[in-house]
């Protein structure tokens, strides 16, 4: 069983208070949980103020506030700094403010608007903050860094610059309850490390390495994060790993200059495994295009999301069953919000039976998820003629032409428009 423990001193002044939540196994709806989670909050104290680093889920408050009396009196509190206004830390918020009405609230610029659509008070007052302002405590700074989409718009980094303490909001953090707190001192939380990475900061990874340029030269001696551990034995190495986590790869290995296209497929009677090759021969017309083919029936979704986040391209093919693509093309399609897609190039292909919904399904589908599809996707009856398989080989590369940036201007004649005119008779 978990003894809580009572308010924890992380570094001479500045405590723990936050709340332990062991019995969670679902966070968010869509994140695991096996044991549990904290909402970690900070109480820190200078000579002339104290102040409140975040506060925990509302249903947590009772215990929040009961660790906090443990080391401050509500109207020694000067400060509050939200790092992250999700509920998960803010729901506190408002009951913490009426108890401490004379303190500051600081939050980031983009925290304006969850700050008011959280917490429904128009008089409530707050300061805006940016990267490199301060706060000053005496003898104690509280430094802010911008870091957005970590995990929210409106997240930041709170430094407090006498101990080398980075609060760091959700970043670095992890859902692992261990009423020992400490890194050093818990079990062994690096499944969980990796999870939250994947689940949480893995679809802004750009935003994660901009703040890693950021924070990586405070080299902070401890690490504070919202959730999970305090990262206090080799806390740098948590940020290397990030590093690695975020850093692209596959486009080191084929060079900056090429671009990745990943041809998708699943295929009944071989109808639209032929059309895959066709689109991927026609990709590979084009010099600079790395073109891969993979069939769906084989795949896990996991090992081809990796591929597809490092990808520049990516086209499915699918057959039409009752009126649908099929479940594995749609399970793929569903895996990508873990990843950023809305940089990348999409396109769909098929054959059908009778009706063949599920290229444009696939093509808004892609749109949907923001991918942009520039070219029109090619559906085929039942055996692709030559000519069907003709303008897969074009689907393919005019794609791949897409992705380098050379696209070949296209003359349609007259008479092809014409043609191309529905008929009215
Ligand atoms: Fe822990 Fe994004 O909230």
């Amino acid at each position: 069983m978990i003894r809580m423990p009572d308010a924890v001193e992380i570094a001479p002044g500045t405590h723990w208070i936050g709340a332990l939540d062991p019995g969670l196994r679902e966070f968010d709806i869509i994140l695991k949980t096996a044991n549990g989670t904290t909402y970690n909050s900070y109480c820190v104290r200078g000579d002339n103020g104290v102040a409140i680093i975040d506060t925990v889920k509302a249903s947590h408050a009772e215990e929040f506030f009961k660790r906090l009396e443990q080391v401050a009196r509500y109207d020694e509190i000067t400060t509050i700094v939200l790092n992250h206004l999700e509920p998960d830390h803010s729901g506190a918020l408002p009951e913490l403010m009426r108890r401490a009405p004379q303190a500051k609230l600081y939050i980031s610029t983009k925290g304006q608007l969850m700050l008011k659509a959280l917490v429904k008070d128009s008089t409530l007052q707050y300061n805006v903050v940016e990267t490199g302002d301060s706060v000053e405590l005496g003898g104690r700074t509280l430094r802010f860094f911008n870091t957005p989409f970590l995990h929210w718009p409106d997240t930041q980094c709170t430094l407090v610059e006498q101990q080398g303490i980075l609060f760091s909001g959700d970043v670095f953090g992890c859902h692992f309850c261990d009423a020992r707190l400490f890194n050093d001192r818990v079990g062994d939380f690096r499944f969980s490390f990796e999870y939250y990475y994947q689940h949480i900061m893995r679809p802004f990874r750009e935003y994660v390495l901009n703040a890693l340029t950021l924070l990586e030269p405070l080299a902070p001696k401890l690490i504070a994060p919202a959730h999970g551990p305090i990262l206090r034995e080799a806390p740098l190495s948590y940020m290397q790993r990030y590093r690695q986590l975020a850093a692209p790869l596959l486009h080191n290995e084929i060079g900056s200059d090429n671009k990745s296209l990943l041809v998708f497929y699943i295929s009944s009677y071989g109808n639209t495994a032929r059309m895959a090759q066709a689109v991927a021969e026609g990709a590979e017309s084009i010099p600079a295009v790395r073109v891969s083919l993979y069939d769906l029936q084989a795949g896990g979704n996991l090992p081809f999301v990796d591929l597809i986040e490092e990808a520049d391209g990516i086209a499915f093919g699918s057959p039409t069953i009752n009126g649908d693509a099929v479940k594995p093309v749609w399970d793929l399609l569903s895996s990508l919000a873990v990843i950023k897609v809305s940089d990348k190039l999409g396109a769909a292909f098929g054959s059908y039976g009778w009706s063949g919904e599920a290229i444009n399904m696939i093509e808004d589908r892609l749109r949907g998820l923001k991918l942009r599809v520039p070219v029109k996707g090619v559906r085929a009856r039942l055996i692709p003629t030559d000519e069907e398989l003709e303008q897969c080989r074009d689907l393919g590369k005019q794609l791949a032409q897409h992705l380098t940036g050379n696209i070949e201007r296209r003359v349609i004649s007259m008479s092809q428009l014409l043609a191309q005119e529905p008929s009215h008779a």
